[in-house]
């Protein structure tokens, strides 16, 4: 089954939304498999957006995303990495679509309140960078056979 990392961003934290988020992505019927409080590093971070490195918003990034305790998550089920990054909206809150995560509860593009992997090879790289194999709970939900087919 696909899985992906989410970050609820330390904006996230600060306004009280970790269970506005989580809920939505629970209510959604994704399941979640790991969960842990963590201060990223400047390390961490500097792993984590490789990709924007020499970009001119990339001190500014770093800097916001360890500015603070974030809480990371491993979601699973079909298409988790497309369901969560539609449940997120554009990366720019102005842009985003009324009903999702940032549409309705974010105005700025770097608070942009939560982070979700933008590939499947993304969300694997980015969970080992983040979590070790035993914090990842297998287990069933019997609500599973009222999700899916
Ligand atoms: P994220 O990686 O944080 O989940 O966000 P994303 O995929 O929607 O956006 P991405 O392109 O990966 O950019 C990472 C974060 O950098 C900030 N950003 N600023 N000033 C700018 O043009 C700009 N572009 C991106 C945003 O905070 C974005 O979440
Ligand atoms: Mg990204």
């Amino acid at each position: 089954m696909e899985r992906t990392l989410v970050l609820v961003k330390p904006d996230g934290v600060q306004r009280g939304l970790v269970g506005e988020i989580i809920g939505r992505l629970e209510r959604r019927g994704l399941k979640l498999i790991a969960l842990k409080m963590m201060q990223i590093t400047r390390e961490l971070a500097g792993r984590h957006y490789a990709e924007h490195q020499g970009k001119a918003f990339y001190d500014g990034l770093l800097a916001f995303i360890t500015s603070g305790p974030v809480i990371a998550m491993i979601w699973e089920g079909r298409e988790a990495v497309t369901v969560v990054r539609s449940a997120m909206g554009s990366t720019d809150p102005l842009k985003a679509a009324p009903g999702t995560i940032r549409g309705d509860l974010a105005l700025d593009l770097g608070m942009n309140l939560i982070h979700g992997s933008d590939s499947p090879a993304r969300a694997e790289t980015e969970i080992s960078l983040f979590f070790s194999g035993p914090e990842l709970h297998q287990y069933n939900r019997t609500a599973d056979r009222w999700i899916r087919e």
